[in-house]
């Protein structure tokens, strides 16, 4: 794959990055790539756990049926996610913010790395691996804070056990997050889909919400993806190589 120039990028998208007020950039797991973070289905991913599938590990059932074997599971998962920085494409989306009146940061990611960055007010469709809610009072707890080994940790507000604030497969996403994203995809000017396969709903249709909202649509990825053929503006390549090249 030849690498990308900023040649590549076109003086349309040049002009509407520098002329936008509001502008929504949603990513996915391969944001997170070059940091080191394994994709779901850019076949990085193990998909297997102690031989469970990663959608039975990672499921509301296996709450229900073995929480222990889930905290195990997310525990090796912070470990690898422990070590790793962001990389130059979540330290320009940080930038970005003092760059646009209106900035909106929505990701899939559960690694935290756009907040490691220096993101604020991120938008969270699949929760986040740092922290813990309660089964039974839903408080949550940044998982930093928290003493605990390989046991079940337990809510210091009402004793309940504590499970991974993220959303497992077969659950619905955090109240409010989706809502939230969808009014900002209708408002947007200029809408970036920066790694992600668009293949998991309901994230997938905020870009087609900003799209038919009127925005200018751009995917970066170094794939086609189903939402390819909707953008305005396909650049192909790695989001740590292209993302900054917006900003000269
Ligand atoms: N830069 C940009 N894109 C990249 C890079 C990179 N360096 N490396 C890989 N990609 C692209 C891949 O081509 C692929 O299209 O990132 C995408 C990653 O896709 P997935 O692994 O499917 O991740 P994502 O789209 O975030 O998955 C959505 O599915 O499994 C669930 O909850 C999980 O949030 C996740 C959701």
């Amino acid at each position: 794959m030849q690498a990308i120039s900023r040649q590549s990028i076109s003086e349309e998208l040049r002009r509407r990055f520098r002329q936008a007020n509001n502008i929504l950039v949603m990513t996915g797991a391969g944001v997170s790539a070059e940091s080191g973070v394994p994709t779901f289905r850019g076949g990085g991913n193990t998909g297997v756990w102690k031989g469970l599938p990663f959608e039975i590990i990672s499921s509301a059932g296996m709450v229900e049926r073995d929480l222990p074997a889930v905290w195990e599971w997310f525990n090796y998962r912070r470990g690898l996610l422990e070590s790793l920085k962001p990389n130059p494409a979540h330290e320009a989306i940080a930038r970005w913010q003092t760059l646009f009146g209106d900035l909106t940061l929505v990701t899939q990611n559960i690694d935290g790395l756009h907040q490691k960055a220096g993101s604020r007010n991120v938008i969270e469709l699949h929760g986040n691996i740092w922290r813990a809610r309660c089964v039974d009072c839903a408080a949550r707890h940044d998982l930093r804070e928290l003493k605990f080994d390989n046991s079940v940790p337990v809510c210091f507000d009402c004793g309940g056990s504590l499970r991974p604030d993220v959303v497992l497969f077969g659950e619905m996403l955090p109240a409010g997050a989706f809502e939230a994203a969808a009014m900002k995809a209708e408002a947007c000017e200029l809408c970036l889909v920066v790694g992600t396969s668009a293949v998991v709903y309901p994230a997938a249709s905020i870009p087609e919400i900003a799209r038919a909202a009127g925005a200018y649509l751009v995917e970066v990825n170094p794939e086609v993806t189903p939402l390819s053929e909707l953008c305005d503006e396909v650049l192909t390549g790695k989001a740590g190589e292209i993302i900054p090249l917006l900003e000269r």
